[in-house]
């Protein structure tokens, strides 16, 4: 039998299905012939199916290996910065000098938002949550492209991607001044991408925003971090969404959505709630036993991950910036001790090793951002905002890929055999 062909033993039949080999990574098995042989794959939570092919991001998750189109996350968290991170998702390549400078333009010049958007803000209330607005300001976009946009066009679509990444800082930073009552803040063209945001997020107009480099940089970097992690749960959103040829932005707003949750995006923001309800290093013992214990539904918030089972290459390099912003910033904040004691205690506790539970991404990144300024109800936001290039680099290849269809999963049905109704007699 060809080494690139699995037999599928079953009943009274045997299948051939083609194995496909990629770069690197797991071989795939070919099922789509399967539903024509009368049966459906089963993987709830979709642990072992691959849905796409993409030439993105590659992950291995036993080795922490973390690859943005072949180059390292340590390498590009270290080297480069998130516009040529940028670059580099959207365009299958590093920019030259040029490349760069232009494209840098490009962003810089989408970064205002329809000013009609602000009157969208008027209607939450002063206390939703930054995700609840972000998501609704997002879809609200699709409301001032719909009509140009020809998602069968690469340039319309890349000119849509561009927008996005473009203005979700400006967004973003929208969400937090109408929670804290503050005018909003218009961009600068003469900032770069991350100063731009944190200016956005802190000036005020009685006086201007000193921007610390050292903070900048510590963005940048976290933006870099965040920006793609393969077929995550965020990002098949973005993909199920666009295949039915959905306005981008409408599907940037679904992946935002999907973010949200604990499990996903959320977890910073519950990871600093959950060491700000830790408080002291002498209530560690007391969380790492409900962690611990079956019958309670508590997680270490920061810990674990669907697809890492040894580290999380972020999480080194987070945790790296976070010392050397707390130093830099000389902030000695007792969550970075209760944080540091948690994770010498998780990492040394058999059960924690056992489970293959290690700090991930998100267990730093609430802890650069408190010491920056930024509120925790703002974290995932922020989260958001370094994910859209991810989310926008996976809906322009799946739209560029010949043969691309809507997504439809199927099901193992356990509900009631077909049955008589009987008409109720009103
Ligand atoms: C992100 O997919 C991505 O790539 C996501 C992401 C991205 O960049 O897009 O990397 C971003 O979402 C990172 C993950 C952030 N989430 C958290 O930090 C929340 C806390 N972590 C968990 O909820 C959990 O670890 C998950 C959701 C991340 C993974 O959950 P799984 O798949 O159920 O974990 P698992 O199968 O490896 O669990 C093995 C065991 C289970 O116990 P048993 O059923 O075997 O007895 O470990 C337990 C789990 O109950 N477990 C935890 C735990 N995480 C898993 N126990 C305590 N604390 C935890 N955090």
């Amino acid at each position: 039998m060809a080494d690139n062909t699995a037999i599928l033993k079953v009943r009274d039949k045997e299948i051939e299905l083609p194995i496909l080999s990629g770069t690197a990574g797991n071989d795939v098995i070919d099922v789509r012939s399967l539903g024509a042989n009368g049966y459906f794959t089963y993987d709830p939570g979709f642990m072992a199916t691959g849905s796409c092919e993409s030439s993105i991001t590659y992950i291995d998750g036993a080795k922490g290996i973390l690859l943005h189109r072949g180059y390292s996350i340590e390498e590009l968290a270290r080297n480069s910065d998130y516009i040529e991170v940028v670059y580099m998702l959207l365009h299958d390549k590093t920019p030259n000098k040029q490349e760069y400078k232009d494209f840098k333009d490009t962003i810089t010049r989408h970064t205002l938002v329809h000013d009609q958007l602000n009157n969208f803000f008027r209607g939450f209330r002063r206390d939703a949550h930054p995700m609840a607005m972000l998501c609704g300001s997002v879809g609200a976009m699709s409301s001032f492209y719909h009509d140009d946009l020809n998602i069968h066009d690469p340039e319309q679509r890349l000119r849509s991607a561009y927008r996005l990444v473009a203005k979700m800082p400006t967004l973003v930073a929208m969400c937090y001044k109408y929670n804290v009552g503050q005018p909003f803040v218009y961009p600068k063209n003469e900032l770069s991408y991350a100063e731009n945001f944190l200016n956005m997020m802190f000036s005020v107009p009685a006086e201007d925003y000193k921007i610390s480099p050292a903070v900048a940089k510590a963005v940048d970097r976290i933006f870099i971090l965040h920006a793609d992690h393969e077929q995550n749960a965020s990002t098949s959103t973005v993909r199920l969404a666009g295949s039915s040829g959905a306005n981008p932005y409408a599907c940037i707003a679904a992946g935002v959505a999907s973010l949200w949750g604990p499990a996903h995006g959320g977890a910073n923001e519950a990871c600093l709630n959950m060491l700000e309800e830790i408080g002291t290093v002498e209530r560690i013992p007391e969380f790492i036993a409900k962690a611990k214990d079956k019958d309670d539904p508590f997680r270490l918030m920061g810990f674990g991950h669907r697809v890492y089972k040894n580290f999380d290459p972020r999480a080194t390099v987070m945790r790296e910036s976070c010392h050397e912003v707390l130093a830099e910033l000389n902030i000695d904040d007792p969550l970075l001790n209760v944080a540091m004691e948690l994770e010498r205690i998780a990492l040394s506790d058999p059960y924690f090793a056992e489970k293959k539970l290690f700090p991930n991404v998100d267990f730093y990144s609430g802890i650069v951002l408190k010491a920056i300024g930024i509120p925790t109800n703002m974290f995932t936001c922020i989260f958001a905002l370094a994910r859209t290039v991810g989310w926008v680099s996976h809906w322009h290849e799946m739209l560029s890929q010949p043969g691309q269809k809507i997504g439809r999963p199927r099901q193992l049905y356990t509900g009631e055999a077909q049955r008589p109704y009987n008409k109720l007699d009103k």
